[in-house]
């Protein structure tokens, strides 16, 4: 926490004129990582499914940062055309985007579940509303370019392989490894954005926050939850977990750097599986299809 607070202190106005969008920013990452961004002086756009939360999250940050440019979006990026509402609004009011940070998403143990428009929720949630929305801001993006996606991955992602015969995992749902594969789609879609916007002047870095004593996992089963309560001694907080998407988000250190993961604000290698280059093209073309995006409106491959 200490650490978060110091950096904090010595950025303050770094951010001014920037305007940021940070999806699930009610706990966790995203809060932190959208109250630095405030204090630093950015006009903050909170994405969250949860409009009294969202409301006092708002409330808090503005008290917390005096800086009033502090608003949210209310939708649960579960489903599709709630994504989509929130992108056309979000354009609605602001003209320019400077900071997108992807970073809702969750885990979903116990058993399988699908969201609203029939698709496996995991893949839902922590890939296709990303996916989704960082495409129907992109030309918003450009616009204000230098501009910056960050998304939060994981480390969850090594050993994952995309299963593109069984992507709704309908024979077998293994929660945490469906999580993986999730991740690694944040990573794929990351290196291939950043290829797609080569010479625009956006970037697209993913990261991994660490292991952190957020509520993610919480309340999914029994089970979990006792596990989680036995390994949060060796969680750090979410103020140091939030580090690095600030880092990305805000830093004049990777201005220009793209197509990179990162972890502990320095990049590191990726799993063998997230540089397959064809596989990034196909799960691209996959993920257009199931979020009903027209070829025409994403980033179009170099
Ligand atoms: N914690 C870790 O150790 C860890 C490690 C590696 C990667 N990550 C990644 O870090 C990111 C942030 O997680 P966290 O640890 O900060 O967890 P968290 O405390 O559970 O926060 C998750 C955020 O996502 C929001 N969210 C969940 N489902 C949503 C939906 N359907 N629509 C809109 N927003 C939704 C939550 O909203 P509510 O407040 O309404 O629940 C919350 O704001 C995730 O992508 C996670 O995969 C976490």
């Amino acid at each position: 926490m200490r650490q978060g607070t110091m950096r904090q202190g010595t950025m303050r106005g770094e951010m001014d004129g920037r305007v940021c969008l940070v999806t699930g920013a009610t706990s966790g990452i995203g809060l932190v990582t959208a109250r630095v961004l405030a204090e630093r002086g950015a006009d903050v756009t909170l994405l969250a499914r949860n409009p009294a939360k969202a409301e006092a999250v708002v409330a808090a940050i503005k008290e917390q940062t005096g800086n009033p440019n502090i608003s949210a979006l209310i939708a649960d990026l579960s489903v599709r055309a709630q994504a989509r509402h929130a992108a056309d609004e979000f354009r609605a009011r602001h003209e320019r985007l400077h900071v997108l940070v992807n970073n809702a998403g969750a885990v979903f143990f116990g058993r399988r579940r699908e969201s609203a428009d029939g698709i496996e929720m995991t893949l839902a949630l922590n890939h296709l509303a990303p996916f989704l929305l960082t495409n129907l801001l992109l030309e918003t993006l450009k616009a204000s370019a230098p501009a910056r996606v960050v998304t939060v991955a994981s480390a969850a992602h090594t050993g994952a392989h995309i299963p593109f015969d069984d992507l709704w995992h309908r024979r077998r749902y293994f929660a945490f490894g469906v999580y993986g594969e999730t991740k690694l789609a944040n990573i794929l879609f990351t290196y291939e954005l950043a290829r797609r916007l080569d010479g625009t002047g956006v970037t697209a870095n993913a990261l991994h926050p660490g292991f952190v004593a957020s509520n993610f996992g919480h309340g999914e089963t029994r089970l979990w939850n006792m596990a989680f309560t036995l390994a949060r001694p060796f969680a750090i907080s979410t103020e140091r977990g939030a580090q690095t998407s600030i880092y990305l988000a805000s830093s004049p250190e990777v201005e220009g750097v793209s197509g990179r993961y990162f972890a502990n604000q320095r990049p590191v290698r990726s799993s063998r599986a997230a540089y397959d280059r064809a596989a990034a093209r196909r799960f691209w073309e996959v993920s257009e299809q199931l979020t009903g995006l027209a070829a025409g409106a994403t980033a179009q491959s170099a």
